[in-house]
């Protein structure tokens, strides 16, 4: 995770993020910490990068690389505003001993976790408005993985991790949830024949970015305005826990957006985050 220190809405490359409204940087720093707080309440291990100066949505650190089994890559950021962040995460990951043992060279533009889920033992890409297809192919060299593609439509849900939700990696197919309508038609028939059990999300659930997620199989971390997905991951057996992330809304990003997952090359049975 990185502390948001230097967060706020200084450009607008989302829909969520105006700049006609003010952050609170101290209320933004005090949900931060409560979600730091909250992972370590149920056991997973933070570790935190040092957040830079200039860079306001470093703190979303999800984007900032995807880590399967040791093997790292980092991002490479669509938007010049955050570009810089790559090198930032690239640092981090090439320092961070914690189970990584090498970091591949990204070529390809790809925004980390934000649009790569790891599923089981297939990688959700998405693609449409950062990632692109190229780094899908890309990914799938470097991890040995096969990616499935997914095309989002709606520029809301921009990112993968604000349309779906990996709730559970153990089961085959893996368990997820999402929203029907940010995906092609192609993309949402994809879905429907890979995973038929899915959670399907409410709009309502999606446009508090409910789906931004972070689950350990057990626990579903994600926002506490997302009450009727609370309601239906508890029918399926899941635990929400949910936090308040209102300030980082601001910005377009919630739970999952915040925490880049560190999958070591021993695999544990525990998620670490970052
Ligand atoms: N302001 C950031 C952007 O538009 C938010 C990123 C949210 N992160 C995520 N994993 N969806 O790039």
């Amino acid at each position: 995770m990185c502390p948001p220190t230097y967060f706020d809405v200084v450009y607008e490359i989302n829909p969520w993020m105006d700049l006609g409204v003010p952050v609170d940087a101290s209320r933004a720093l005090a949900q931060w910490e409560h979600l730091r707080a909250t992972y370590e309440a149920h056991g997973h291990r933070v570790d935190v990068i040092d957040p830079v100066p200039g860079l306001p949505d470093m703190v979303y650190a999800a984007n900032g690389g995807v880590v399967v089994g040791g093997r790292a890559l980092a991002a490479r950021f669509t938007y010049p505003e955050r570009r810089p962040e790559g090198a930032a995460y690239e640092r981090w990951l090439a320092a961070a001993g914690a189970g990584i043992t090498s970091l591949g060279q990204a070529t390809e533009q790809n925004e980390g976790e934000g649009d790569l889920l790891l599923a089981g033992d297939v990688m959700l890409a998405g693609t449409g408005f950062r990632t692109s297809r190229a780094a899908h192919a890309e990914v799938a060299a470097l991890f040995g993985l096969e990616v499935v593609t997914l095309e989002l439509v709606d520029p809301r849900y921009y990112h993968l991790d604000t349309a779906l939700a990996v709730l559970d990696g153990g089961t085959s197919p893996a368990t997820i949830a999402y929203l029907r309508e940010a995906f092609s038609p192609a993309s949402q028939a994809e879905l429907a024949e890979r995973y038929p059990d899915a959670v399907l999300a409410t709009p309502e659930d999606a446009a508090v970015l409910g789906l931004n997620v972070v689950s350990d199989g057990r626990h579903v971390f994600l926002t506490d305005r997302a009450t009727g997905l609370h309601d239906r991951l508890r029918e399926r057996g899941f635990e929400p826990v949910g936090v308040d992330l209102s300030e980082l809304l601001k910005g377009g990003g919630s739970v999952k957006c915040c925490t880049l997952e560190l999958r070591p090359a021993t695999v544990p049975s525990t998620t670490t985050t970052t």
